[in-house]
């Protein structure tokens, strides 16, 4: 069997934050990340829109990108105090992700993070709360997803949290709120976008469904990240539209090994996570492609290679990958990982190899096969 869960609402285009206004409710927490948001007037704009509404309005600002487990305990102490029946969570992945966890503390206060970890392990929500999701970046998608990744600094891990309880209710995706991403985000967050994408299409658990959404997120970022990385409106037009359709799609079937080793890489040496994602996409692509069946020629064919038909299996799955190489290259990231340490592969092997992701992949990677795919990143 699968499922498939979505936002029962989606609003999407210039101007859309206006909807903040018709949430039914009487109390609202707003939670914002560094600034951003204040600085460019969207959170005066999303506060005055919810008081519009008659709602009341407590703000959770300041949420660091990579979340911890201590800001998400700190913020559901806040709700617990202000028992809103809102959750707003506006920015990019990172104060989304924390309010998404912050919610299971404010309606199960005896829940620990441990209890949590499992995927599809969390209590029932929705019993003092819903959730709105407003993104200011394009690539983690977490306005549409199930998911939410929490770092815990004591253990130096980042966890993928997943349950399908914590896909919001209603997303709103105003590339209004994306115009002002520096470059160097639009060129991380699209790349991540990207992999899901491909991740998504490749995964184990991928269904026609989900192929549908994967593949037309691959043409449409594909088509649109350079433009959007030229601050081109059209690009980042197109970033907010294939970033969240990439995300329906994975948040119902899962990723794979890139997210895997991704996650690793960005809780031990801090690379950002689509930095660490490009890196690893095009690695785990060769890795994969004995286990993919014809895929890697749709792929192909929807970032744009030509004559695909007439192409032998070896030579469209190369020119997959190598139109991934192509992008990242183009959006400005490296192939290789200065910071990497011999001496730490082995920890970042089984940490991978433990990572919530890395069931998902079409091939089951051992230690052995991630510690080899980590040396290349060398
Ligand atoms: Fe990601």
């Amino acid at each position: 069997m699968s499922r498939f869960c979505l936002p029962r609402d989606i609003y999407h285009g210039k101007g859309c934050l206006e909807e903040l206004k018709n949430l039914k409710g009487k109390k609202a927490c707003l939670v914002v990340g560094g600034g951003s948001m204040k600085r460019q007037g969207f959170l005066d704009r999303a506060v005055n829109y919810l008081k519009e509404g008659g709602m009341e309005v407590r703000l959770i600002e300041g949420v660091e990108p990579d979340p911890s487990v201590e800001t998400v305990m700190k913020g559901a102490e806040v709700m617990r105090e202000f028992e809103p029946d809102w959750i707003v969570a506006m920015g990019g992945g990172s104060p989304i992700d924390a309010a998404k966890a912050m919610w299971v503390f404010y309606e199960y206060p005896e829940v620990s993070f441990e209890d949590i970890i499992t995927p599809f392990s969390f209590p029932e929500l929705r019993q003092k709360a819903k959730f709105a999701a407003i993104p200011s970046t394009s690539g983690t998608a977490t306005e549409v997803t199930a998911f939410s990744v929490i770092t815990n600094y004591q253990t130096g891990v980042k966890y993928p949290l997943a349950d399908f309880n914590i896909t919001p209710d209603v997303a709103i995706v105003d590339p209004d709120l994306v115009s002002g991403l520096p470059v160097k985000q639009v060129a991380y967050t699209g790349m991540d976008a990207l992999t899901h994408a491909i991740e998504g299409y490749t995964t184990k658990a991928a269904w026609e469904m989900t192929d549908m959404f994967h593949l037309k997120a691959i043409e449409i970022i594909s088509r649109s990240l350079r433009g959007a990385v030229a601050n081109t409106k059209e690009g980042r037009k197109g970033m907010a539209l294939g970033q969240y359709i990439a995300g329906m799609g994975f948040s119902n079937v899962g990723l794979g090994i890139a997210h895997s080793m991704a996650h690793t890489l960005g809780a031990v040496y801090d690379t950002p996570h689509g930095v660490a994602c490009a890196m690893m996409l095009p690695i785990v692509m060769e890795y994969n492609a004995d286990c993919t069946g014809e895929k890697y020629r749709e792929i192909a064919r929807a970032m744009g290679v030509e004559g695909v038909d007439q192409m032998d299996q070896e030579t469209y799955r190369k020119a997959a990958v190598d139109a991934v190489r192509r992008l990242s290259e183009d959006v400005g990231i490296p192939a290789k990982l200065e910071a990497l340490k011999e001496e730490d592969h082995p920890f970042l092997a089984e940490s991978a190899h433990a990572d919530a992701c890395a069931p998902g992949n079409p091939k089951d990677a051992s230690v052995e096969d991630l510690t080899a795919l980590f040396r290349k990143l060398m």
